[in-house]
């Protein structure tokens, strides 16, 4: 492969049929992504970022195009989804998603005991992962609704991470968190790429997250195209 990628979409398409009429959410995407590196979509309200994302994440189904992940094709029928969603993915959602029954920690072990490939000392691990997010163990025994947004997103990136994934989908991750906030959470996900080695795909209204970005792109009516970024060195006004 000349290009050594995780994530390699091929010409994605996406309508939805509605009374109104066809939308086409996604159309004729083109989009890689490698290890280690950060990017970021922007676009306005209804652009089709969030259907892009759950087309790669698989829960959406594309009409036609390729996804293909480690150059396995997930689109095609005999892919394993299931396999796919839990062993190389994970969801960052604007909306935290925490399942509000559970404490913080129970809230990432969740992905590892319902991924059918238990691991040992899951409970150590989500521990863990959730102290590198700077979620303490006071913390960690606290139900979601008992800590900040900041907190609430720290705590689903940690989920995010319990199986391990290759990628990281992020959708509008800053969405509902003050800018300070918003900050710590992209730097979070930037050196989950700088140091673990993660793919990471933001998908986001905020302008000022393409910051981050190693590859920047904006999404209008359905189209990606890309953006050129300031040169390494170059001052921004
Ligand atoms: N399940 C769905 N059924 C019908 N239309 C949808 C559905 N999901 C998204 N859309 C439409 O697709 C377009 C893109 O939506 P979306 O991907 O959510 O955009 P964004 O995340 O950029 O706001 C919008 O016009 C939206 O109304
Ligand atoms: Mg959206």
């Amino acid at each position: 492969m000349p290009y050594s990628s995780i994530l390699d979409v091929e010409s994605l398409n996406k309508t939805f049929k509605v009374k109104a009429g066809d939308v086409e959410a996604v159309k004729d995407v083109t989009f890689r992504a490698r290890k280690g590196e950060v990017s970021v979509i922007v676009g306005p309200s209804g652009s089709g970022k969030t259907t892009f994302l759950y087309l790669v994440g698989s829960l959406e189904k594309p009409d036609s195009g390729e996804i293909n992940v480690f150059g396995d094709d997930i689109c095609r029928s005999d892919a394993d989804l299931i396999k796919y969603r839990q062993e190389h993915v994970g969801f960052v959602f604007q909306f935290f998603n925490l399942i509000p029954a559970l404490t913080v920690l129970e809230n990432a072990v969740l992905p590892m005991d319902i991924c059918g490939k238990p691991k040992p000392n899951e409970k150590q691990r989500a521990a863990e992962l959730l102290e590198k997010m700077g979620i303490d163990r006071r913390l960690q025994k606290s139900k979601p609704n008992r800590i900040s947004g900041g907190e609430k997103q720290r705590v689903a990136i940690a989920r995010a991470l319990a199986n391990d994934p290759d990628i990281i989908l992020a959708d509008e991750p800053t969405g509902n968190l003050d800018a300070e906030t918003g900050k710590t959470v992209v730097d979070i996900l930037v050196g989950l790429a700088k140091n673990d080695g993660k793919c990471i795909v933001i998908v986001t209204h905020d302008e000022s997250i393409l910051n981050a970005a190693d590859w920047a792109y904006r999404m209008i009516d359905g189209t990606l195209t890309g953006i050129e970024l300031p040169s390494e060195g170059e001052t921004e006004e």
